[in-house]
């Protein structure tokens, strides 16, 4: 059995070492409750003589004191956090960085390369006219290539673009040759939803018109941007097309995981859009490509499914960092 001041000395040295308000209770209990080492002893007082109850009395009522003060003390450096508030051997919180979504990478590096070549950025409006859409580019009401691109149609007779294709008209209506420029934006169809196909999605559309450009300088202009976007040792190919608002038409193609993947569609503006926008087309001529910017994204990154653009799973947005 220790003598009195062990006892106080030990609970003390307890107390130092405790960092919560469980230990702190259990350490009071072992102490100070019902059958803790000084409650047991107070109780053995009676059996004692009046002079010894007096001594060892006075003697434990002091240390219950001090120990019940030191509790007291512990107690509120737990609560307020003291020392005991950081605890260096929890596990910290993770920082996390935030991430350009994909459509957005691959749209600001197609943006900045042509941007380095001279091309300036124009914009449209989403909600066009048939006009603009369709007809200016030679698609007329009657045309086949109208199926291809059903949309949605406003109550006012507007629809919702199907192409960023409307911005060429738009741009040569303001602005006289030599006009350069590229177009993005978000374009929508009635399509129905696919690993390939989405009611909405993003194009990217170029333009040059001027005195003299011919079909060399859009094989030039192309080979250069898809050299930069994806590396110099892709191969390229350029395969005849049909789209009504260029004559002559061209698709191209890379090769990429051992197969040709077409990438966008290109041609020499037909007269008649040249026309359309009172531009003489005895004087000027010019060349037009449009991309889909998802399709891009997902032959640069290997992406499987379009609808991973559009879903906001963390885990996917986080894969796609590329420089
Ligand atoms: N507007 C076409 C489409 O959405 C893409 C396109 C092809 C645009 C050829 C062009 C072009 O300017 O010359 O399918």
């Amino acid at each position: 059995m220790h003598n009195l001041d062990e006892i106080k000395l030990i609970a003390i040295e307890e107390l130092k070492k405790i960092k919560t308000i469980e230990e702190l209770y259990e350490i009071k209990s072992k102490y100070l409750g019902k059958e803790g080492i000084i409650t047991k002893r107070l109780k053995t007082l009676r059996d004692l003589s009046i002079e010894e109850r007096r001594i060892l009395g006075s003697k434990l009522n002091e240390i219950k004191e001090l120990l019940e003060n030191e509790f007291e003390m512990k107690k509120e450096e737990i609560e307020e956090g003291g020392e005991i508030k950081y605890d260096i051997t929890l596990v910290g919180y993770k920082r996390e960085f935030g991430n350009i979504h994909p459509i957005t990478r691959v749209y600001r590096e197609i943006v900045d390369i042509f941007k380095s070549m001279g091309f300036s950025i124009e914009e449209g409006p989403e909600v066009e006219s048939d006009w603009y859409n369709f007809t200016a580019l030679n698609i007329p009401k009657y045309h086949p290539a109208r199926d291809m691109q059903d949309t949605f149609y406003l109550e006012n007779g507007k629809l919702l673009r199907t192409h960023t294709s409307p911005i060429q008209i738009r741009t040569m209506e303001k602005k006289k040759p030599p006009i350069r420029i590229v177009a993005p934006g978000r374009v929508f169809r009635r399509d129905e939803i696919d690993s390939t196909h989405s009611p909405v999605f993003h194009q990217l559309e170029g333009l040059y018109v001027d005195k003299s450009v011919s079909i060399s300088d859009l094989k030039g202009t192309l080979e250069s941007f898809i050299y930069n976007l994806f590396s110099k040792d892709i191969k390229i190919k350029f395969r005849p097309s049909y789209f009504p608002f260029t004559e002559p038409s061209l698709e191209v193609l890379i090769y990429k995981n051992n197969r040709w993947l077409e990438i966008l569609g290109a041609g020499i503006v037909h007269p008649k859009v040249l026309e359309n926008c009172n531009i003489d087309s005895k004087v000027y001529k010019g060349f037009a490509f449009g991309l889909g910017i998802e399709r891009i994204a997902m032959i640069k990154y290997n992406i499987n499914d379009i609808r991973l653009f559009y879903e906001n799973d963390i885990r996917f947005l986080k894969q796609i960092k590329g420089g």
